[in-house]
C-alpha cells in the first residue's frame, strides 16, 4: 500500500519502485524518524489537533515500533517506498484508524529534512568525541617527546632540526580546528525545519516552537521553501570532513615515509600492519594507505553533493534523496578512519636515536651559523651567502658544520669564534627556538600545557547527548 496511491490508477512498475525507493539506505535514520514523529504527536495534541487519547495511542504505537525494531522482533523490508512510509504503514497496522492522523500538517519532504538533520547532527557529536579521543592520545605522545629531535622539513628536504612534539602539536592544531568547524556547523544547522510541510507550511496551528525545543533545535527555520531545499549543512559537513579526511590522510603520508628502511624513523606494530602474499620479509603499512586512500572516497561525495544541488529549482526535488547514502557513507569512513588512526598511532614505536641522528645530518643547522654571524654584526644577507660557502666547503670535505675546521670558518669570516660549534649544536638549535610556537623546550611545554586545558574543557558538542548513545 502507497501513501499515495489515491490519485493512482495503475500500480508502479516494479523497476521503477526500486530506482525510486530509499528505504535500504535511509532505514539508517529510523530512530530519528520516530522520535520526529513522537515530537510532532506531542505538539498536535498541545495545539489540540489531537486528543490526548488519540496522542496516547500514538505514542504507544510509535514507542512499540522502536521497540521491536531494536530487539529484531520488526525487519524494515523492501516493500515500503522509504522509512517514513513504513513506519506510518506499521503504526497503521498496529493502531488502526488512528495512525492515519500522525500525519497531519506533515510532508514527507519536512519529515526526511528533519530525520537527516537529526541523524547527522548526532554524528557530528560523534565524531566530535572520536577526535577528542585522538587529540589526547596526540597530547599525551607529545608530552612523552618534547625532547625527542627529529629533523623538520621543506620540500620533503631536510630544513632546521624540530621536536617530533613540535611535529604531533602541528597535528593536533589541525584537529582542533576540525573540531571548532564541527560545532560550528551544529550551532549554524540547529534549527528544525518540521511544520515547513510540502513546501508551503500548512493551514493547522501548529506550534513550530514547541516541535523545535521538544527536538533540542535553538528554534524553527524561518522559511519554509528553504527547510524542505536546504542541504548546506550537508556540504559544509562534507566539507569539515573531507578536510579532517586530509589531515589524516597527510599524518598518514608521514607515517608511510617515515616506516620506510631508508627513514626508520618510526616502526609500526603487527597487530597494524600486514603482509605479502609472495614477499616474507614484508610488513606493510596498509592501515595508513587505506586512510590516504579512502580520502578520495569523503571528497568524492563532498563534490557528489555540490554537483546534485546545482541549479536545483526551489523547493523539494527528488534529487536530493542522492544526499542519504553518500552521507552515510562518508561518515562511516571517517568515524573508521579516526578510530583506526588513533589505534595505530597509539602502538607506534618511535625510534627517537634514528630521528635524532638524522636532526643531525643535512645541515639543518646552517640558519643558526647564519644567526652566528649576525649576532656578531654581520648583516644577514651577508651571512647567508658565507654560510652557503661553508656549506660547498663542507660538501666537498665531507664533513658537518660540526666538524669544520675553526681555521676554515675564520677564514670565511673573522667574526667566527671557537664558541661557533656550541651555538650549532643541533639540540642547541632548538632549544633557542622559544618564541610562541617554536619547538624550543620552554614555548613547547607551554603550549602543551594550553593543550591539556583544552582538552579538559567541554566544547558544544561533548554536552550533548545522541540518539544512538554512541558517544
Ligand atoms: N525519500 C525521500 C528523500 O529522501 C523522502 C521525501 C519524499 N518526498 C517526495 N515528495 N517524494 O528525499
Amino acid at each position: 500500500m502507497k501513501l499515495w496511491g489515491g490519485r493512482f490508477t495503475k500500480e508502479t512498475d516494479q523497476l521503477v519502485h526500486n530506482f525510486n525507493a530509499s528505504i535500504s539506505f535511509d532505514q539508517k535514520f529510523y530512530r530519528q524518524d520516530i522520535k520526529g514523529s513522537i515530537a510532532h504527536v506531542f505538539m498536535l495534541e498541545k495545539q489540540e489537533i489531537l486528543t490526548r487519547a488519540e496522542r496516547e495511542k500514538l505514542l504507544e504505537g510509535l514507542d512499540s515500533i522502536l521497540r521491536d525494531i531494536e530487539n529484531g522482533s520488526l525487519t524494515i523490508d523492501g516493500t515500503q517506498e522509504d522509512i517514513h512510509s513504513f513506519v506510518e504503514a506499521n503504526l497503521i497496522k498496529r493502531i488502526g484508524e488512528t495512525g492515519k492522523k500522525l500525519h497531519t500538517g506533515r510532508s514527507r519532504n519536512d519529515q526526511v529534512a528533519l530525520d537527516m538533520k537529526l541523524y547527522t547532527r548526532d554524528e557530528i557529536v560523534v565524531i566530535n568525541c572520536l577526535l577528542k579521543t585522538l587529540l589526547t592520545e596526540l597530547l599525551r605522545l607529545a608530552e612523552l617527546h618534547k625532547e625527542t629531535f627529529m629533523p623538520g622539513f621543506t620540500h620533503l628536504q631536510k630544513a632546521q632540526p624540530v621536536t617530533l612534539a613540535h611535529h604531533l602539536s602541528a597535528y593536533f592544531e589541525m584537529f582542533v580546528r576540525d573540531r571548532s568547524r564541527l560545532c560550528d556547523i551544529y550551532q549554524r544547522m540547529n534549527y528544525c525545519p518540521l511544520g515547513a510541510g510540502a513546501l508551503a507550511g500548512t493551514t493547522y496551528p501548529l506550534d513550530r516552537d514547541y516541535t523545535a525545543t521538544l527536538l533540542d533545535f535553538d528554534g524553527p527555520t524561518r522559511n519554509s521553501m528553504d527547510s524542505v531545499s536546504d542541504r548546506d549543512y550537508i556540504i559544509e559537513l562534507l566539507s569539515a570532513l573531507s578536510t579532517i579526511m586530509m589531515h589524516l590522510s597527510r599524518f598518514c603520508e608521514e607515517i608511510i615515509v617515515w616506516n620506510t628502511d631508508e627513514y626508520r624513523f618510526v616502526e609500526l606494530d603487527d597487530a597494524y600492519s600486514t603482509g605479502s602474499s609472495i614477499m616474507p620479509q614484508k610488513k606493510n603499512p596498509d592501515i595508513a594507505e587505506l586512510i590516504r586512500g579512502k580520502t578520495g572516497r569523503v571528497y568524492g561525495a563532498l563534490v557528489s553533493i555540490l554537483t546534485t544541488m546545482k541549479g536545483l529549482p526551489l523547493a523539494y526535488n527528488k534529487d536530493m534523496q542522492e544526499d542519504k547514502e553518500l552521507t552515510f557513507d562518508a561518515l562511516d569512513t571517517v568515524k573508521g578512519c579516526i578510530s583506526l588512526f588513533t589505534g595505530m598511532l597509539s602502538t607506534t614505536k618511535f625510534n627517537r636515536s634514528v630521528m635524532e641522528a638524522s636532526a643531525r645530518n643535512g645541515f639543518t643547522n646552517a640558519t643558526d651559523a647564519a644567526d652566528y654571524l649576525v649576532n656578531h654584526g654581520v648583516p644577514f644577507r651577508d651571512a647567508h651567502g658565507i654560510i652557503g660557502q661553508l656549506v660547498l666547503s663542507c660538501i666537498d670535505l665531507n664533513c658537518s658544520l660540526d666538524e669544520l675546521p675553526l681555521e676554515v670558518y675564520r677564514a670565511a669570516s673573522p667574526a667566527f669564534e671557537a664558541d661557533i660549534y656550541d651555538a650549532i649544536r643541533m639540540k642547541n638549535c632548538v632549544e633557542k627556538r622559544n618564541t610562541i610556537g617554536a619547538p624550543g623546550l620552554q614555548a613547547m611545554s607551554e603550549v602543551l600545557s594550553s593543550y591539556r586545558e583544552y582538552l579538559d574543557t567541554m566544547n558544544l558538542c561533548d554536552t550533548i547527548r545522541t540518539e544512538g548513545g554512541e558517544v
